[in-house]
């Protein structure tokens, strides 16, 4: 349909759909929006509980569309998880079977299962959130504004995401290889759900050291809540981490909206260079 150039609704009409391209929008599958979560919530639970009647003159309550599963359906998935990835002997079988995974909402609203990008020798894994518009058509994590800062970053310490030499590679990854469609945080269940898939990440990469970048990964693998503000610059083994130093620091998004803290990054840089030249990390635990 075209606009004549006086339809009073005209500039109404561009910016609905500059905002449709901005939310990722970039096909016309059909004239009626469908809403893919209510489908999902509308499946019938694994094992539905047995329903109570309604007591009389009460309304029965209504069960809302979530894109959570019900806690049988995520037992069941957050189980699957980690028989696939347990099942995974290579990156490339870890590949697949999270792309054969069809527990996560996430993937029904992704266009690619975004692995990992760089070269697996590297001895840093850096671990983002998860995949934003411009990662999920690229299938590559951090290719979009923060991905090049995150590329101009590696390069002050030395570090190249294209370069297959250990000294100088760089592995990269996220906790969730799917794209939350509206760009928000990873939730809880589904870092939970996901959580196999990243352990056996590690494992099979086996990097010397990690990198989280911002609070996302750095709860997930300390298994707490982190202010990173406060956190940021600290070296940790956590358990999850398989016995490894990781280095908590700031998202590159973040970077992006607050950049009078680049200053604090380039200190974790430098403290990540200087491990990497032989230097003993400042473990605090
Ligand atoms: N932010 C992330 O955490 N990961 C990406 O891949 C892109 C942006």
């Amino acid at each position: 349909m075209t606009a004549p150039l006086d339809d009073p609704h005209r500039d109404a009409l561009l910016a609905a759909l500059s905002w449709q391209i901005e939310a990722g929008v970039d096909e016309c599958l059909g004239e009626t929006a469908q809403n893919r979560f209510e489908e999902i919530a509308r499946r019938p639970a694994a094992a539905a509980p047995e329903k109570k009647p309604p007591m009389p003159g009460r309304k029965p309550a209504s069960r809302p569309a979530s894109p959570v599963p019900a806690a049988d359906d995520a037992i069941e998935a957050v189980t699957a998880a980690a028989a696939l990835a347990k099942g995974a002997q290579t990156l490339d079988d870890l590949r697949r079977a999270i792309e054969d995974f069809d527990g996560c909402s996430l993937k029904k609203g992704a266009r690619s299962t975004v692995f990992a990008d760089g070269h697996s020798t590297a001895r840093v894994m850096f671990i983002g959130e998860a995949p934003g518009r411009d990662e999920d058509r690229a299938g590559k994590p951090f290719v979009g504004r923060s991905g090049q800062l995150l590329d101009r970053m590696l390069a002050t310490i030395g570090l190249d995401r294209q370069s297959d030499d250990p000294a100088t590679a760089a592995y990269i990854t996220n906790v969730l290889p799917w794209r939350p469609v509206d760009n928000r945080d990873p939730s809880t269940d589904e870092a939970v759900m996901l959580w196999s898939f990243l352990a056996r990440h590690i494992e099979l990469a086996a990097p010397e050291m990690i990198v989280a970048l911002g609070k996302t990964p750095s709860a997930v693998l300390t298994e707490r809540p982190i202010a990173i503000t406060r956190e940021r610059g600290r070296w940790l083994t956590p358990g999850r981490g398989g016995g490894r130093p990781v280095l908590l620091t700031f998202h590159p998004a973040y970077l992006l909206r607050s950049p009078h803290e680049k200053a604090k990054s380039w200190r974790d840089l430098m403290s990540l260079r200087a491990v990497l030249d032989g230097e003993a990390p400042k473990l605090e635990g």
